[in-house]
């Protein structure tokens, strides 16, 4: 297809990433919660990104992503809208639908789906859940948005689950597990994310659908990776997953840049003399002098023209 010269680069789509899975080229998913973080990933070419409501946790400093609203995800998928489309990136990018949007009923769902889309700029949602939203799943993609799945470790039922512990390690949670699979492809899910099932798991899985898979935590079989940005640029160095690579150390890195700025301006380092702005037309006198100022009553201290 041909774009106009200067035209915005055309966005990555559903179908797009289903041939991706067919010519077996790896889809590179990954969070954003920003404008300033969403123009960095853009522009470092991820194919989709996600406004994850894990930002509950490494942007609101809860301890799960339970307490995160409808408005607060719109309002984040806005800027990371912004700062995808200032970066003129073709990045597909997905909202997640978070915990109370969706269980209650296929209406509420719906339109908090649409809500997403039109106030928040995305292109899809995601919702965490297998068999039993099927239903849900099937109304918000024939209200028109598409929907992305998400079974494994579903952060919002981490009460039910016990705890962030991986799932599907035995026979008969890995054949729900794949039974769940099934059932949202069948429902309209375009893909789904598996998070930490076993890797023999989710490589049967991905052989049986059709729709790409996006794993964390769930081995090299799925048809892409997601990692939440954080974790992968290393901003809370005390927080290792085994299933998170640590791309760079910027925790440690922003520790050291700020004790370097805190000790510069103890010590009247910074600023330096190319920090500085002049005004050749301003001269400062002390205010003791105040009444030779030539009548500036307006300006204390100061004679001349400000520039
Ligand atoms: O909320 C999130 O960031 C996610 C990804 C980890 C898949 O759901």
């Amino acid at each position: 297809m041909s774009t106009q010269p200067g035209a915005p680069p055309r966005r990555l789509t559903v179908h797009e990433l289903r041939r991706m899975k067919e010519r077996g080229e790896p889809i590179a998913v990954v969070t954003a919660y920003d404008a300033t973080a969403a123009r960095l990933v853009g522009e470092a070419g991820v194919d989709v990104v996600l406004v994850g409501d894990s930002l509950g946790m490494v942007v609101q400093g809860h301890d799960s992503t339970l307490p995160v609203t409808l408005e607060q995800m719109i309002y984040h998928s806005t800027m990371v809208r912004r700062g995808l489309t200032r970066a003129g990136a073709r990045a597909h990018l997905v909202g997640d639908m978070p915990f109370g949007s969706y269980q209650a009923s296929a209406d509420e769902a719906v339109k908090g789906a649409m809500r997403l889309v039109a106030e928040g700029g995305v292109e899809a949602v995601k919702l965490e859940g297998g068999s039993d939203y099927v239903e849900v799943i099937r109304r918000v993609v024939r209200a028109g948005v598409p929907v992305m799945g998400h079974i494994g470790l579903t952060p919002q039922s981490v009460h039910k689950l016990g705890g962030y512990v991986v799932q599907g390690k035995d026979v008969d949670r890995a054949q729900a597990l794949l039974r769940d699979a099934r059932a949202l492809e069948a429902a309209g899910c375009y893909a789904v994310v598996l998070e930490c099932i076993p890797t023999e798991l989710a490589r049967v899985i991905t052989g049986q659908l059709s729709i790409p898979t996006i794993g964390i935590g769930a081995g090299p079989s799925c048809d892409g990776q997601v990692l939440v940005l954080n974790d992968l640029i290393g901003l809370d160095p005390t927080f290792s997953p085994k299933f998170a690579k640590r791309y760079a150390e910027l925790g440690t890195d922003i520790g050291a840049a700020v004790g370097r700025y805190v000790g510069e301006v103890k010590s009247r380092a910074f600023p330096a003399e190319e920090h500085v702005f002049h005004a050749a037309s301003v001269r400062l006198v002390p205010v003791a002098e105040e009444s030779e100022a030539e009548g500036r009553e307006d300006l204390p201290g100061v004679v001349g023209a400000p520039v």
